[in-house]
């Protein structure tokens, strides 16, 4: 049932190119010229009136609701905010018949993801489901949603949910902004077109994992780290950080980049490597002189750069390639190394990366 593989979590992280092939079948048109999502089609209206947008979720599906928010604020205009569901339901939040609330859920089971639910629709608002299990509780409560249809998730650690989400949100993000008529053409095109090559891109991202492996051996003793992302990928680094905390019980931060130098650059030493995220994007110079900043004060860097990159080898102790692919995309390829390197220093330790200790698969009391 592990499919040849030591581990479920492996497994699941090597599914990956399929299940984001399943979860993109049939909703993106055969030219890559339009996205086409049931719920949102047959919910027109909810999204041509939507005044605002609230994702609710908790843990690695709240990162996934930070990387839809920016998605969502580029692609339709429409502001945005994320909520954890347990802050969202006590939260007291003002909500009408013009706002929209996004539940993210791979279990669909969360008890708090569950009870925000119920309090937006209390107040009117339209409440759209991303989830993973079919018929779980939360697709049931919604309004209308989108599964993301990875199959079962058995690991506690969530990888390919996280990278259906993030699809799911790219999709939506997509097809709402052309209902609303403020996408250009050329950029469905571009960004559906490399979403519907993600699987082939993914299969490829996988070959680092063997690179991955032996640089895992140099941080298995280590007792923190900082994970360092700007932008699409400040939310990466927040879910490579927890992939790491969860399975491997070293502590890890995530922070933007640019926060460093407001506080937790004071930590850097010997003793506290850093994972920066810098593909070749917008920011990518920006982050470059974070990362000089870390380097300098002798904290080891593992970077995660896109594929020709050279000036990063001069400052990084480690460089692991990803392909290149539109900067909106570059969270689903970053996420691969980062699940990767979590779990291999957590075999390193000997942990049981499927079980982690005080853990459960789904949260399903407060
Ligand atoms: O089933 P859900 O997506 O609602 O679960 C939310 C979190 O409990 C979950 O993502 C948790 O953080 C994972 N163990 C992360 O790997």
């Amino acid at each position: 049932e592990k499919g040849g593989y030591d581990t479920f979590m492996l497994k699941e992280i090597f599914e990956q190119p399929t299940t984001l092939r399943d979860c993109l079948r049939g909703r993106i048109t055969g030219d890559c010229s339009r996205v086409t999502l049931s719920g949102v089609e047959l919910n027109k209206d909810r999204f041509l009136q939507a005044e605002r947008i609230t994702l609710v979720a908790c843990g690695t599906s709240w990162h996934a609701a930070l990387i839809g928010k920016r998605l969502i604020q580029d692609f339709c205009q429409i502001p945005v905010e994320v909520e954890y569901a347990s802050e969202f339901r006590y939260g007291n939040p003002v909500l009408n018949d013009r706002d929209i609330v996004i539940a993210i859920s791979q279990s669909g089971e969360t008890a708090d993801t569950l009870a925000a639910i119920q309090l937006a629709k209390d107040k009117g608002a339209f409440v759209y489901g991303v989830c993973n299990v079919v018929g779980a509780s939360i697709p049931r409560a919604t309004d209308s949603g989108t599964y993301i249809h990875v199959g079962p998730e058995i690991g506690v650690a969530s990888t390919k949910a996280f990278t259906g989400q993030v699809t799911v949100l790219t999709l939506l993000a997509l097809a709402v902004g052309q209902l609303r008529g403020v996408i250009d053409s050329s950029t469905v095109q571009s960004v559906a077109t490399a979403l519907n090559a993600m699987p082939g891109t993914i299969e490829e991202t996988l070959k680092c994992n063997d690179a991955v492996q032996k640089l895992s051996m140099f941080f298995t003793y280590a007792h923190n780290f900082i994970y360092l992302g700007r932008g699409y990928n400040y939310p990466t680094a927040l879910e490579g950080a927890l992939k790491l905390k969860e399975i491997s019980y070293i502590h890890a931060e995530g922070y933007p980049a640019a926060e460093m130098k407001h506080g937790p650059i004071a930590l850097i030493d010997q003793e506290m490597p850093s994972v920066i995220i810098a593909p070749s994007d917008s920011l990518y110079d920006k982050i470059i002189s974070n990362v000089q900043q870390v380097k300098s004060r002798g904290g080891a860097v593992v970077a995660i750069v896109s594929k020709g990159n050279t000036a990063m080898k001069d400052i990084a102790n480690f460089c692991i390639e990803i392909p290149d692919v539109p900067e909106c995309l570059t969270p689903l390829v970053a996420s691969i190394p980062l699940q990767l390197l979590a779990y291999y220093i957590a075999v390193n330790k000997g942990k049981n990366v499927d079980q982690p200790r005080n853990l459960a698969k789904s949260v399903t009391v407060e």
